[in-house]
């Protein structure tokens, strides 16, 4: 098989990161054609845009596209945040986040759980005003039915496909009756087309607190915007943290994959960036182009250095970035 994959190395770490992805890519035996886009400040700066029309197209031209990180900015007028409207733009409405156990003493065991969190409307609905002279400020957010559909629907689909029983769907309808309130009567309605699961719901607030008491009683977690953020980057500390954390952003047309960690600007050109999330990221996308064997393969590979001690000092090893890359390589082979 051949594979059209976008590269997009972004900002700090991201290019780092993406050049060791590109590397590992290359090692596996597939035909692929690499190509490569631009995003983030540095793009802004050359470019006068942070997401150019070009990198959208070449997303869209691609079987699939790993993201690495930017750097956002803060206080520069009239600047937006790339990774936001890049999800907005290709509808990639489904944020993807397993959170599962590794071979590391500060990893909690038995946690293999899947948070998928709906990625394009919610309190991240971009809708804002200031009234009253400054003194009022609100944000709209928006619930549909056919974004709450489309993302629980993932969220069963998956559930079926990993093989998982339950499926947790988090919401706090008890509050915010209107916009959780349709959340969960959808959640209701997509449940019926799927008996063989059993759908439990859960207040967001509870939710947090039994992820800390007893993660690993999740096997899939769906919920809105916001609350799957939090919740997401909550649970990725008990298995190894951002150095390891990876995600999809999945739509109807495209499929970005990403470290969930940002630019991480004081590691870059350290050689210390851990270089595992983004190639968890890219066992992500080689599951979502049906190569399985090859993900699973890539996943031993990166388990086997993280059980031998073969990482970077956020796990307490003293490789470099290049050096994790090569026990890597040397695994696949
Ligand atoms: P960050 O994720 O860049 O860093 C947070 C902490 O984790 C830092 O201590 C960093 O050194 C550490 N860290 C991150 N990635 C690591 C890796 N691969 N290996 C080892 N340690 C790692 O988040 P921060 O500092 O809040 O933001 C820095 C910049 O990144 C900001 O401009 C922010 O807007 C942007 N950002 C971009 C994201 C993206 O591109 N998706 C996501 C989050 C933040
Ligand atoms: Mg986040």
């Amino acid at each position: 098989m051949s594979y059209r994959i976008c590269l997009l190395p972004g900002d700090g770490i991201g290019p780092e990161v993406i050049d060791c992805a590109e590397q590992v890519l290359c090692a596996l035996p597939l035909d692929w054609e690499i190509l490569r886009a631009e995003i983030g400040f540095g793009a802004y700066e050359r470019l006068e845009t942070p997401l150019p029309d070009s990198t959208l197209d070449a997303i869209r031209s691609a079987s699939a596209t790993l993201f690495g990180a930017v750097t956002t900015p803060p206080n520069l007028s009239g600047y937006f945040s790339p990774v936001v409207r890049m999800r907005q733009s290709l509808a990639l409405f489904a944020n993807v986040r397993p959170i599962r156990s590794i071979p590391h003493p500060t990893s909690r065991p038995n946690i293999d759980l899947v948070i998928v969190r709906e990625n394009t409307e919610g309190l991240y609905s971009g809708i804002e005003r200031v009234e009253d002279y400054g003194n009022r400020a609100i944000t709209e957010r928006v619930i549909t039915r056919k974004g709450s559909e489309r993302i629980l629907r993932k969220a069963f689909q998956v559930a079926k496909q990993t093989d998982r029983k339950t499926i947790h769907v988090v919401h706090k309808a008890n509050v915010l009756r209107e916009t959780c309130g349709l959340f969960r009567s959808v959640a209701m309605e997509i449940a019926n087309d799927y008996p063989e699961l059993k759908m439990q719901e859960m207040l967001v607030d509870t939710c947090a607190m039994e992820l800390v008491r007893a993660p690993e009683q999740f096997e899939i977690i769906v919920t809105t915007n916001l609350f799957g953020d939090i919740l997401s980057d909550e649970a990725c500390m008990f298995v190894g943290g951002l150095g390891v954390a990876a995600s999809g952003n999945i739509g109807e047309n495209a499929a970005v994959f990403e470290p969930v960690h940002g630019s991480a600007p004081t590691l870059a050109g350290t050689g210390k960036a851990n270089p595992i999330a983004t190639f968890l990221a890219m066992v992500m996308m080689l599951e979502f182009l049906g190569e399985e064997s090859l993900a699973a393969s890539l996943r031993s590979a990166v388990q086997g250095c993280i059980a031998a001690g073969q990482v970077t000092p956020d796990l307490s090893g003293s490789l470099t970035t290049a050096q994790v890359t090569q026990q890597v390589i040397q695994r696949l082979n």
